[in-house]
């Protein structure tokens, strides 16, 4: 197929094009700027989102038969930093895209990106939130997500175009920055062990439970989306098993080099925390067969380890 990938350099985007790139898929990766650019067959689309007119040119002229769009502002504290930037952002860019596909390749298949995080307090309930469950979004970002995803689908319905909304809960591996639990807590332990800061870990909220999948099962996830006959829809992607953050923090812990002392940040607790996300997968099962295949704590320590090369 040939497919088109916004936020291409970004940390999913990198995994999504080389596993395309991989399995023969002509792969046009977008990006702003050059950072990452991939190398040929891939071919790189060096471009800002918020050129509208840029965009509808790039897909007449690439005339994709799949669209994955991950481009975003997806860190949720920046979100509040900036809630109309995010808006701006995650919204906008989804609907001129969408309505660039409708002009002009009306029987692409786009994937949409949205979040675990749009069903918000709902995730209090303690069971695995299904696609059926309603959304309750409790941040500026989760806000977002939400809306991107409706206003695609709505538009997409109108217009008979296929679109899939995915909403990966939280998802993590070597190659993500920092501004994630598990990113900010590795990068901290290989700077302690590199004797670069003081041997104190700075943590947010460790009573929260959320649901983590290794990066690479999430594109194996989109992937399939991408290929199979899959119709127009929200799915989830998660591992369907909840683990506090004090877990993740334990883990590396006890794996680092040298003993660490832990204190909690104010700048990293949360002005309106959901306690508890997890999240059911039946559906993206029943459509394509996905089932996570890593072990979270073998993840855990390869992200360690890339932070520790780094
Ligand atoms: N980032 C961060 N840093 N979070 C911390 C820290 C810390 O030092 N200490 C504790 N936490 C807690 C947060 O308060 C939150 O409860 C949990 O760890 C996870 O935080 P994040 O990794 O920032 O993820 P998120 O759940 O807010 O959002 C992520 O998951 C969504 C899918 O469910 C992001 O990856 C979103 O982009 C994604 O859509």
């Amino acid at each position: 197929m040939r497919i088109l990938i916004t936020g291409a350099n970004g940390f999913v985007g990198q995994h999504v094009v080389a596993e395309l790139a991989n399995r023969g898929h002509e792969v046009y990766a977008c990006m702003r700027n050059k950072a990452g650019a991939f190398q040929t067959p891939v071919k790189n689309l060096i471009f800002d989102l918020s050129d509208r007119s840029m965009l509808f040119d790039v897909i007449e002229r690439s005339r994709p038969e799949g669209i994955i769009h991950l481009a975003a502002q997806s860190i949720v504290k920046e979100a509040w930093h900036d809630p109309i930037t995010t808006l701006h952002i995650n919204t906008e860019y989804t609907l001129a895209l969408i309505e660039a596909a409708i002009r002009f390749v009306p029987r692409a298949k786009v994937i949409t990106v949205g979040s675990g995080e749009e069903y918000g307090l709902t995730g209090k309930l303690g069971e695995p939130l299904s696609e059926e469950h309603a959304c309750q979004p409790q941040n500026p970002y989760a806000t977002s997500k939400l809306a991107a995803g409706q206003l695609a689908m709505q538009v997409a319905h109108r217009e008979q175009l296929n679109v899939i909304h995915v909403r990966p809960f939280n998802h993590f591996g070597p190659g993500q920055s920092e501004g994630f639990v598990i990113s900010d807590f590795a990068s901290q332990i290989a700077r302690i062990e590199n004797e670069k800061s003081s041997s104190v870990i700075r943590v947010g909220d460790l009573s929260a439970r959320r649901d983590f999948t290794d990066v690479r099962d999430v594109v194996d996830a989109y992937v399939r989306l991408m290929e199979a006959e899959v119709s127009s829809g929200v799915y989830n992607v998660c591992s369907g098993i909840p683990v506090t953050i004090r877990e993740v923090l334990d883990f590396f812990i006890s794996h680092s080099k040298i003993p660490v002392e832990i204190q909690t940040d104010p700048s990293r607790l949360r002005k309106s925390e959901v306690p508890l996300f997890v999240g059911a997968s039946h559906k993206l099962n029943r459509a394509t067969g996905w089932k996570p295949t890593r072990k979270f704590e073998d993840s855990l320590f390869e992200t360690l380890e890339w932070w520790r090369r780094k």
